[in-house]
């Protein structure tokens, strides 16, 4: 059962580019399922620039919005809606700092990525950083609305609510 002091909250992750063409799916996704995090909603979708101006809306105007739009739109992600208690949280938590070289052990930037700022912009490029993941229940909610239709969301019990919470 549900501990029932904790929110059961719903998160939008990305395996940006970089993670399917290394293909490291899989590996990734199974850290969430290890941890008794429930895929809702999962898509494998190409972004276009009109798209990626639409997630990153707060980031247009920085400096590495441009490289970052490169990034995104270079070639197919997979989107996932990932439910669980302060999921929010437990996720940012999992995929780690935003910069690959900062990024500790244990974390999925950490153990799979090593890009570094000034790598980056010595390229003109943005770090391959592998993953987004929300930054706070009210960004979950509104890019869950971006990329999700409410048909493409299902509720649905694992074994985990019986085992593990
Ligand atoms: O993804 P996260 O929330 O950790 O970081 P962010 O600050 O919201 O930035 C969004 C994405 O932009 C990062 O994940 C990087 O891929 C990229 N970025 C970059 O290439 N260079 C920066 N100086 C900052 C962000
Ligand atoms: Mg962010």
């Amino acid at each position: 059962m549900r501990r029932v002091s904790e929110p059961l909250e719903r998160t939008l992750v990305l395996l940006k580019p970089d993670a399917v063409e290394r293909a490291l799916i899989g590996t990734i996704i199974t850290r969430f399922e290890n941890v008794g995090l429930k895929i809702v909603g999962m898509k494998m979708v190409w972004v276009d620039a009109d798209f990626s101006k639409k997630h990153y809306s707060d980031h247009v105007s920085k400096p590495f919005y441009k490289g970052l739009e490169s990034f995104i739109t270079a070639g197919p992600v997979i989107a996932m809606a990932i439910e669980g208690i302060s999921s929010v949280d437990l996720v940012r938590k999992m995929v780690g700092a935003t910069e690959p070289k900062k990024a500790v052990p244990g974390t999925i930037r950490g153990d799979y990525s090593q890009h570094s700022y000034e790598w980056a912009d010595k390229k003109g490029i943005a770090i391959k950083n592998l993953i987004h993941a929300s930054d706070s229940l009210e960004n979950a909610q509104k890019e869950l609305k971006l990329w999700f239709a409410p048909s493409e969301l299902h509720s649905y019990k694992t074994v985990h609510e019986v085992h593990v919470f």
